[in-house]
């Protein structure tokens, strides 16, 4: 088990990892479910295939307690993230008597979280809510961290808010039914943290993410803790994302957004999937740039391949060229004026933000990446 605060003055939380903690799920939320009983169900929101999984033991084990959960329950996918679908969450919410210091519970992935964040965010100016993330993206990186959104016709996450859970709940058990897929997508963000912020870190992953891909139990959640202690820190100390900290986080999304957008944020290429080729990319370029040894760019790329992430871009099959991959990037929500910042690598383990990169080189340098 490990206890990690996320230490925002006036607003600290914890983030717990433990195994099987959905099974105490009620002592472990104690202080949140207060004011909820028999009569007043807590609301949980879930998609369609977390529901399946969780929503039974869930209503069981409250049941047991003397309380109930009432369900709100959303198609998977980032669909949900919609004007349509927060308008009817808030309605329900409402329709609930949500007070200001009332939980909601979010039982899913970032897809889940985000929505639920925003939504409780804005009902009644901003009510309380627990992350039950059920995915390794989720655990490690969008559940914590305050980031809320929905995506609209202008782009994704564009209409949000800072707006921090009180409690995030791992349980990692709940990974076991995670498809491989998806599993391999949230270890790209595991291998983010090792990269941008502890070689020591990462090291360890060359050694042992065998073990956390296949869910051995002490693996991975020395993975989720490692990567959510550092998350904490940086949030700790840059919110809002303004002093460059935050923005480091961000390693690989710069190059992996324009891959996304290329392939129409389709099943393509998953989230986690194009930020592993981003990593790749950063860290390549970054040894354009003279900062990074060709062998360090080459370790960070053998990891990312070795985790069956996508490490060479030839291998997406884009039918497009730099300049236009750039275009992408120009419309990210990143875009200062004509330039944008890029998250490269100073050594294994250290990034920082680049703001003087030239579009026109990073065009040549994808032209000469996608003939591979
Ligand atoms: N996922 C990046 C952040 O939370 O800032």
């Amino acid at each position: 088990m490990a206890v990690i605060s996320v230490a925002l003055a006036g607003r600290a939380y914890d983030v717990v990892i433990e195994e099987g903690l959905l099974e105490h799920l009620a002592e472990a939320a104690a202080p949140y479910l207060m004011g909820y009983g028999p009569q007043r169900p807590v609301p949980f929101v879930a998609d369609t295939n977390t529901h399946r999984l969780f929503a039974a033991p869930v209503d069981a084990h409250l049941a047991a307690q003397g309380m109930a959960a009432e369900w709100f329950v959303v198609e998977p996918g980032e669909d949900a993230k919609s004007w349509a679908v927060l308008e009817r969450l808030c309605d329900w919410l409402l329709a609930l008597g949500v007070t200001r210091s009332d939980h909601v519970f979010a039982l899913g992935g970032g897809v889940v979280g985000d929505l639920v964040g925003f939504a409780c965010s804005v009902v009644k100016r901003g009510v309380g809510f627990v992350q039950l993330p059920t995915t390794l993206l989720a655990q490690v990186d969008s559940s914590v961290g305050g980031k809320t959104a929905i995506n609209t016709r202008a782009g994704k996450n564009l209409i949000g808010a800072f707006h921090q859970p009180s409690l995030v709940l791992i349980d990692p058990r709940v990974l076991a039914t995670l498809p491989p897929r998806e599993m391999r997508a949230g270890y790209a963000e595991v291998l983010k943290y090792g990269l941008l912020g502890d070689a020591a870190f990462f090291a360890w992953l060359e050694a042992n993410g065998d073990k956390v891909l296949a869910r051995e139990p002490a693996a991975l959640e020395h993975a989720i803790a490692t990567s959510i202690a550092m998350k904490a820190r940086i949030v700790a100390a840059d919110e809002r994302e303004t002093l460059d900290q935050r923005a480091l986080l961000n390693l690989g999304h710069t190059f992996g957004h324009a891959l996304e957008a290329e392939t129409g944020f389709s099943d393509r290429l998953l989230h986690g999937e194009a930020v592993a080729m981003g990593m790749v990319l950063a860290a390549k370029y970054s040894t354009r740039r003279g900062a990074i040894s060709a062998a360090d760019a080459a370790r960070a790329t053998a990891a990312i391949a070795a985790a069956g992430l996508p490490a060479h871009l030839p291998g997406l099959g884009l039918a497009c060229d730099g300049a236009a991959l750039v275009d992408h990037m120009r419309h990210d929500k990143k875009a200062e004026g004509r330039t944008l910042p890029f998250l490269l690598l100073r050594r294994l383990g250290e990034a920082h933000v680049a703001r003087d990169v030239d579009l026109t080189d990073i065009a040549a340098f994808l032209d000469e990446e996608l003939k591979g």
